[in-house]
């Protein structure tokens, strides 16, 4: 993972990140090697000032400990700085409380900073934001619809762990109809030409449109309900957490929540050198006891995410120095 060329950099400047779909491979790289150029710069002690001068605006109307903290941290450490709201408890924008608009009220945060992180219980709502506002919007989740940033520290952490990610056999496991990692995810995969096994519950299948899009795109694409099946083959196992605040019936919740649980047996099986990754929070379907496993990197996932969100403030706001 090489820093990118000053024009690849350029070539970021103003933009927003909504969704994966919208990245080249090129630029998939372009930010692999940017955010590599950060993490060594922070291994090394440097003191960095590339976004100094510089304001972030952190808007999280849904709750949030990795993307929240790792992207205030992100601008901490490109000596930006940050202004935030989180108003979980009422799922609305500032003075939307008041009868305000999301598009007015980033239409008036936009006038406050230089790029503006949001996450929304609502699909698009990073969409509403793009429109209306003239900095950088990036979407830091938005509903069950995507989760970009995640899908990205999810690769460079395969990068790091496998060296490529090139025809890799990646299992995604638990929730792939509520969960927006793994629907920014898959894309990625395809761009990297990765054979993906898709192991839910029947109820939290990967929504139908999606599965289509990748076959169009030529990505070999296997469906199954059986977890044991997806471990045993898998050089990547992508697990994730039922989305327990999406399911409009609690009780659908409770049938399906611990249907597919990672633990120590399970694993015994997996091809050698088999990854763990998890979004995080986890809630039982990775038991403690998986922790020790060499491959269980879902906490250096979760610490990547620093790097890859520095590189994309520095790049969408044409930092990078
Ligand atoms: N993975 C993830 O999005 O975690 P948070 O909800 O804590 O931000």
């Amino acid at each position: 993972m090489k820093k990118p060329s000053p024009e690849q950099i350029k070539a970021f400047e103003g933009k927003d990140v909504l969704t994966a779909r919208q990245f080249s491979l090129e630029e998939l790289n372009a930010i692999m090697g940017t955010a590599a150029h950060y993490e060594q710069a922070l291994a090394e002690k440097r003191i960095i000032k590339d976004m100094e001068g510089k304001v972030m605006a952190s808007l999280f109307y849904e709750p949030s400990t990795r993307t929240r903290l790792s992207f205030e941290t992100a601008m901490l450490r490109l000596g930006g700085s940050v202004i935030t709201v989180a108003e979980s408890a009422t799922n609305q924008i500032s003075s939307t409380a008041k009868g305000e608009t999301l598009h007015d009220g980033i239409t008036v945060i936009d006038g406050y900073a230089d790029v503006i992180v949001i996450r929304s219980p609502q699909t698009g709502a990073a969409d509403i934001a793009a429109q209306a506002a003239k900095h950088p919007i990036i979407n830091a989740g938005d509903g069950a619809g995507q989760h970009p940033t995640q899908a990205l520290l999810d690769i460079y952490t395969i990068l790091k762990a496998k060296g490529s990610a090139e025809g890799l056999k990646v299992a995604l496991v638990g929730d792939l109809k509520f969960g927006r990692t793994v629907h920014s995810l898959v894309d990625f995969l395809a761009l990297y030409g990765c054979d993906l096994i898709l192991a839910s519950p029947d109820q939290l299948k990967m929504p139908e449109d999606i599965v289509a899009s990748l076959r169009d795109r030529g990505v070999k694409v296997e469906e199954t309900n059986s977890l044991q099946d997806a471990v045993k083959v898998a050089d990547v196992l992508y697990v994730t957490r039922v989305q327990r605040e999406r399911f409009p019936d609690p009780s659908e919740y409770e049938k399906v929540k611990d249907l597919f649980i990672v633990d120590e047996e399970l694993i015994r099986g997996c091809k050698e050198g088999m990854i763990i990754l998890h979004p995080l929070p986890r809630v039982n379907e990775i038991t403690v006891g998986v922790d020790k496993y060499p491959g269980a990197l879902y906490f250096e996932q979760a610490y990547n995410g620093l790097y890859v969100r520095m590189a994309l403030l520095a790049l969408t706001t044409g930092s990078v120095g």
